[in-house]
């Protein structure tokens, strides 16, 4: 006779993904919602995640994919619970406690996240979880939280290579395998000790592949410039976290720039985490986090990172395959002046036989405009810091 773990098993189940906590439709796209950190900082309360969740409703956000709506550093009091040794939302912020925003939250069908860290006490010097694991993974799931960011700081020197590091992040990662709510883990350990590398193997769905982002090109070049060489890691159920959305937060990049911020973390499937002020943001930012083409880039279910296919001084061409025969290219110019580039057949498709005669029709997905038909290649006219984002139905 068969125990039901086999009769699971030929089924093509496993145990925990009947009780529901393993979900691997999690990750099944890179994430997107809304974090507190880039805007407000250790200046979060209720109010302001209670807004922010109407306001992605009443938007339109949320419809566009928008659906985390998460809590970072510093919502905790300094001090656990005597007795219960849980963490203790701060009853200033959070006068209804986690529980209380989760509720709030979830009536507007959308998600909570909350941030704790895989150390004795968060960046902020908030009690982080290590050695709290299970305690504190079972609070979330009694509070609704859905999702959790998992930071790096203050790690006793627990670091400094990936078996090391692994180990740390892999007992929350076990933690949350034990409580009855799926609850999205998302590493934050910056890169560190090759995170892409083992980052899945711990329960991971996302994972910080550098340092902080900063809302000002040079960052996003930089960060652009890690990924390259370890876009192939980000597949269906784990993706390098690029870190959060800097798209309106301070204003201190071009619109230009800001969309070319946005284009590349879509096309490279990191997680689209909004961090500006979305109840008070102008209509040049609102355009741009509600570019439903763009959008469908990173949501695209075949789930594949475009690859840098060239780089010519200032000038990158990144392409990639799409779900359905489609594919998608980025010309970036990270100069100061406005160039012409072009991308071959065999650029786009990184294919030396592609048919240089087919003719091809070509989406420019920021003018939402179809550009004509094209055979052997496309030019397009770059302005500097400037993307062209073009969609092509069919390869060569
Ligand atoms: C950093 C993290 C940031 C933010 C901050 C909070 O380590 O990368 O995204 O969470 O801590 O203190």
């Amino acid at each position: 006779m068969l125990s039901n773990a086999q009769v699971l098993t030929i089924l093509g189940l496993s145990v925990l993904q009947v009780m529901g906590v393993i979900d691997p439709s999690l990750a099944k796209t890179p994430q997107m919602g809304w974090n507190s950190w880039n805007k407000y900082q250790c200046n979060v309360n209720e109010t302001v995640i209670v807004n922010t969740a109407n306001f992605m409703v009443s938007s339109g956000l949320k419809d566009l994919g928008y659906q985390y709506i998460n809590i970072d550093d510093c919502w905790s009091l300094h001090q656990r619970d005597n007795s219960t040794q849980r963490i203790v939302p701060d009853p200033e912020k959070f006068p209804n406690g986690i529980k209380g925003v989760a509720d709030k939250v979830h009536a507007l069908g959308l998600k909570l996240g909350i941030y704790s860290d895989a150390g004795t006490n968060t960046c902020a010097g908030y009690p982080g979880s290590y050695g709290y694991e299970q305690i504190d993974a079972q609070a979330f799931s009694d509070w609704g939280v859905d999702y959790l960011k998992y930071d790096n700081c203050n790690n006793l020197g627990l670091a400094g290579n990936a078996s090391i590091s692994s180990k740390r992040y892999k007992r929350m990662g076990d933690a949350l395998k034990n409580v009855s709510r799926p609850i999205f883990f998302s590493l934050c350990s910056w890169g560190q000790d090759d995170v892409w590398d083992w980052g899945r193997s711990v329960g991971g769905q996302s994972w910080r592949m550098s340092g902080d982002i900063s809302d000002h090109w040079s960052s996003v070049v930089s960060i652009i410039n890690q990924e390259v060489p370890i876009a192939n890691i980000s597949a269906p159920g784990g993706w390098n976290d690029m870190d959060m959305l800097e798209v309106g937060v301070y204003d201190q990049m071009t619109i230009t720039e800001y969309t070319s911020h946005f284009s590349i973390w879509a096309a490279m499937k990191s997680p689209m985490i909004l961090g500006n002020d979305i109840t008070n943001m102008t209509s040049d930012i609102k355009n741009i986090i509600t570019n439903k083409e763009v959008i469908a880039v990173s949501q695209d279910s075949l789930g594949e990172s475009v690859k840098q296919r060239w780089v010519k001084g200032d000038t990158h061409l990144f392409a990639g395959p799409l779900s359905g025969q489609a594919y998608v290219a980025l010309f970036l110019n990270e100069g100061n002046s406005t160039v012409t580039m072009t991308g071959t057949w065999s650029d786009v498709f990184n294919n030396k036989h592609a048919n240089k005669q087919k003719s091809i029709a070509v989406r420019d997905l920021w003018a939402h405009t179809d550009l004509g038909s094209f055979r052997a290649a496309v030019s397009v006219d770059v302005e500097a810091h400037g993307v062209r984002m073009l969609r092509f139905n069919q390869q060569a």
